[in-house]
């Protein structure tokens, strides 16, 4: 099912699909090749044994794939050099097509070898985390990690598709099911009204166990407002920011606990840190935050322990996302309705942060 397509300047940059099943997979790998002279697969040992060995088997030689390191360490220089190395060993070129099927550290890696390899090679993702399906296969945001410094090299360029097929969240765990909710309940606070009442009242059968059915309209909802967002400022320097809503205090918690927290779990937590600012701004009303820390408690949020908030400062002021010093804040003026604001006062962020 078509669900969008991704416009820049007015031309089609990224067809997005959504499909119930994988069952279909095979046909659109013979599709692919009768239109590209040979492809490329990026993908995560999770992933081989269920389908690529399959095609690549069946379509072999034409379809060569390259098994990357598990999620964040695939985007180091160390990857980078070794895909650069496989493609050229296997003639990869400008009629080749790579594909990256795995979650949002293969789009990223994927994205950034089809963006440099023979100045720009096109490809295509298929997302296979939660997360990978609302946020990180769209927008053609490229990356990898650099001297510890996550996303610090990358590009912009966006996959011709986005396939996304629902059956590989079946053998998703837990925890990256809840990484791609934070995402979705960011969605719905910045932007979603009507879509944060819907996932209020539908909760229980929403997660932890998932409802596919219900799963995959949220999804759509969520892609929908990414490529508006994406449409209106491709390039990161306005609107998109307000993507990063929950995401300043979200890293430096994840930094301040040595990643022993997950992604969506800072994520989780900065949007409450977020929640808090907005209320202390007079933004959003009592009722509506605590609304917003009900619905994100709900997700089996335990208060922070004994945490040192200037600590937790410091390194919210080393985040990329602090200009001239200042902290670009993502804050709530309703629920599902959002604005960027650079000069909060550091005393409302500290009382932001000791709500946890
Ligand atoms: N470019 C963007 O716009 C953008 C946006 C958001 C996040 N990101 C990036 O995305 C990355 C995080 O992505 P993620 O949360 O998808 O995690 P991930 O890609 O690191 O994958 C998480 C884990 O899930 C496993 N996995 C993937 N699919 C699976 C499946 N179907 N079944 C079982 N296991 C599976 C992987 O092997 C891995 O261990 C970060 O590097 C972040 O910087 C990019």
């Amino acid at each position: 099912m078509h669900i969008s397509n991704l416009k820049i300047k007015n031309k089609v940059v990224t067809q997005i699909n959504i499909y119930e099943s994988d069952l279909t997979f095979h046909k659109h790998f013979n599709e692919l090749l009768s239109n590209y002279s040979s492809i490329f697969i990026l993908t995560q040992e999770s992933l081989s044994d269920s389908i690529i060995n399959n095609i690549t088997m069946k379509n072999a030689p034409k379809i060569k794939s390259f098994i990357l390191e598990d999620a964040e360490k695939c985007k180091s220089e160390k990857q980078l050099k070794e895909i650069l190395n496989f493609l050229l060993i296997n003639q990869c070129n400008k009629d080749s097509l790579i594909v990256g099927i795995g979650g949002g550290s293969v789009s990223d890696i994927t994205g950034f070898v089809s963006s440099i390899y023979m100045r720009g090679i096109k490809h295509i993702l298929i997302p296979t985390t939660l997360l990978g399906m609302v946020d990180a296969s769209i927008g053609g945001k490229t990356a990898i990690n650099y001297n510890n410094i996550r996303n610090l090299i990358g590009t912009i360029k966006h996959p011709d598709q986005v396939l996304i097929f629902l059956d590989y969240l079946d053998s998703l765990p837990k925890s990256e099911i809840l990484n791609g909710f934070s995402e979705i309940i960011k969605y719905a606070l910045i932007m979603d009204k009507e879509l944060f009442e819907y996932i209020e009242k539908n909760k229980k059968n929403l997660y932890p166990e998932i409802n596919k059915k219900k799963l995959k309209e949220i999804i759509i909802k969520c892609i929908i407002h990414k490529v508006d967002i994406v449409q209106q400022d491709e390039k990161d320097l306005g609107h998109r920011r307000i993507l990063n809503f929950g995401h300043t205090a979200g890293h430096a918690l994840e930094s301040y606990l040595n990643f022993q927290i997950s992604h969506g779990l800072g994520v989780l937590y900065g949007m409450k840190v977020a929640a808090k600012i907005s209320l202390e701004l007079n933004k959003i009303t009592k009722k509506q935050y605590i609304r917003i820390t009900n619905l994100i408690d709900s997700f089996n949020i335990q208060p922070l322990k004994k945490i040192n908030i200037d600590k937790i400062l410091d390194f919210m002021y080393y985040d990329k996302k602090s200009s001239h010093n200042k902290i670009n804040y993502v804050i709530l003026n309703d629920i599902g309705a959002s604005t960027i604001n650079n000069n909060i006062d550091v005393e409302i962020i500290k009382k932001g942060l000791s709500s946890l």
